[in-house]
């Protein structure tokens, strides 16, 4: 029982923390528009769209992916509550097994279908309402900056793999 209220608790809290509207309020929402740049794909070499994503990180991601990408601590045993912790975006992590699409994907719709299984419980938020397209790439083109050069080629060759 008392297990349960705290997860509720937790839950009542991450939500108040990224309602749109409590940012506002306190004066911390991002403006919709943070340069000019508007790439719809992840490009690790273009510093522009590095730079914003390093902005969005800062803000939105950090907070649980850590802020040198490390992820939670035992972050691949569930917690009491049945929820992974958040995983790590650097190379120790599973994000660069993933192609960008379904990174993309997952940043802005959640652990949803076809994500994860229905009614998958997580504690990743879905950024669909927070964050415009081209921050989610941009968030996406930071992470895949902080790879060292073999775990950009593979996940490269994921990628490849993906669109055949
Ligand atoms: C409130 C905590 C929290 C915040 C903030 C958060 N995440 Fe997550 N994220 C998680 C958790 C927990 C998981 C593991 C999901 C699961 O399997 O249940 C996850 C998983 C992911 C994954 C899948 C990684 C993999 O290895 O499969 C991606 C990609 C991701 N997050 C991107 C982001 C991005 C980008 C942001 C910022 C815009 C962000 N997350 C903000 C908690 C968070």
């Amino acid at each position: 029982m008392a297990a349960k209220t705290g997860r509720l608790k937790s839950q009542t809290l991450i939500h108040l923390f990224f309602n749109p509207l409590v940012l506002f309020t306190l004066g911390v929402f991002i403006p919709p528009v943070i340069a000019a740049e508007t790439s719809l794909n992840a490009d690790p070499d273009n510093q522009q769209q590095v730079k914003r994503g390093d902005k969005v990180y800062k803000r939105f991601c950090s907070f649980c992916h850590g802020a040198n990408l490390e992820g939670q601590p035992n972050w691949r045993v569930r917690k009491p509550n049945g929820r992974l912790p958040a995983p790590p975006h650097d190379k120790t992590g599973h994000t660069w097994h993933h192609a960008d699409d379904l990174l993309f994907g997952l940043t802005k719709f959640g652990l949803v279908p076809p994500y994860a299984p229905p009614n998958y419980q997580s504690d990743m938020p879905a950024w669909e309402n927070t964050l415009k397209d081209e921050d989610i790439w941009a968030v996406l083109a930071y992470i895949k900056s902080r790879w060292p050069a073999e775990t950009r080629q593979s996940q490269n060759k994921i990628n490849q793999d993906a669109q055949n």
